[in-house]
């Protein structure tokens, strides 16, 4: 299936959305990159570099380290950006490759993929092509090398129903465009709740309050393409076990909510849970009678994983 292309006003708007999270992956991947080469120096491959902001933070410490960075990408424009902003800097070879099939002939101290795994199990939304270049990826490390990984979480337990309560008017309509857009992927109305209320509830499942909260901000111009892919793909749980059959050691695997996220989710919204659970469902959904509700904390959106190949 061929994922639709941003037109050039969509695509700058998609670069420009991964430089404002650029200082917060920094942040999580930098000093985890320099454990990494400290302990065993080598070369870093940035997969699915995009814009190259980070890139260039990757190429800094490769210069301290005096070492290469490698700047993957499949994307023609990604890669006439990276080529700009680049040029003529000795310590970085730009490679346009698809992350599912490239082959470099070498072996890396460290692997990054920041925000690329969630593109690639959107595609089929297939968890096994994830795991087929996490296995390449594998082959591409040297002894003892790293893999970084910055990306969607996927909430569990994953099924039963959370309520969210937009704190804008303008805000349920918004959220109601979404479903409506995405109404035959990923996002299901079960129900709001009394429309002549001033709190006006809207019950999702948990997996689907996440990708409609991790997404909500999108311009509508990028929306046949954001709405379509999967931002949590995998569970904490899940991440581990699929790099553990690879034969990966599962050093860090921590997760969080995107500071930025935190102040625009506590502008916008608030989430509950039904007091006596899910069986409450066919009544709040029949409008019979309010649920009791309980409010919960905004979920992590992010998962940040070091897993280390062995000898
Ligand atoms: C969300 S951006 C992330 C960019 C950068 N790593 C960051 O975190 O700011 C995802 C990047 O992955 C690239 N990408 C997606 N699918 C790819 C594939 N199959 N092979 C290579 N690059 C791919 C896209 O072109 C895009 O530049």
């Amino acid at each position: 299936m061929n994922k639709p292309e941003r037109d050039s006003k969509g695509f700058k708007i998609y670069v420009e959305s991964m430089a404002k999270s650029s200082e917060d992956k920094a942040e999580r991947i930098l000093s985890l990159l320099r454990t990494a080469l400290e302990n065993n120096p080598g070369d870093i491959l940035d997969l699915g570099a995009g814009g190259g902001e980070l890139t260039r933070a990757f190429l800094l410490m490769a210069e301290e380290f005096n070492l290469k960075v490698f700047a993957l990408d499949k994307d023609r424009r990604m890669i006439k950006i990276l080529k700009e902003k680049f040029e003529g800097q000795s310590k970085i070879k730009i490679v346009k490759a698809d992350v599912k099939n490239f082959k470099l002939g070498k072996k890396f101290s460290a692997v990054v993929c920041s925000s690329i795994l969630h593109e690639i199990f959107s595609e089929r939304k297939n968890v096994e092509d994830v795991k087929l270049i996490l296995k390449n990826i594998y082959e591409h490390l040297l002894p003892k090398g790293v893999l970084i990984i910055r990306d969607g979480l996927k909430p569990a337990p994953t099924d039963d129903i959370v309520f969210l309560q937009p704190l804008k008017p303008e805000l349920f309509g918004r959220f109601q465009k979404i479903l409506n857009h995405t109404k035959t992927s990923w996002l299901k109305i079960y129900a709001y709740h009394n429309p002549k209320k001033t709190k006006l509830l809207m019950a999702l499942s948990r997996e689907n309050v996440y990708e409609l909260i991790v997404k909500y901000q999108y311009l509508e111009i990028n929306w046949p393409v954001e709405m379509k892919e999967k931002f949590g793909f995998w569970t904490k749980e899940e991440a581990r076990v699929m790099l553990e059959e690879i034969g990966f050691n599962v050093i860090h695997l921590k997760s969080y909510l995107l500071p930025y996220f935190a102040k625009m989710f506590s502008c916008d919204f608030r989430l509950f849970e039904w007091q006596d659970g899910p069986a409450c469902l066919a009544e709040a959904t029949s409008g019979r009678r309010r649920p009791g509700a309980i409010e919960i904390p905004y979920p992590d959106t992010h998962l940040v994983i070091v897993a280390k190949r062995g000898l």
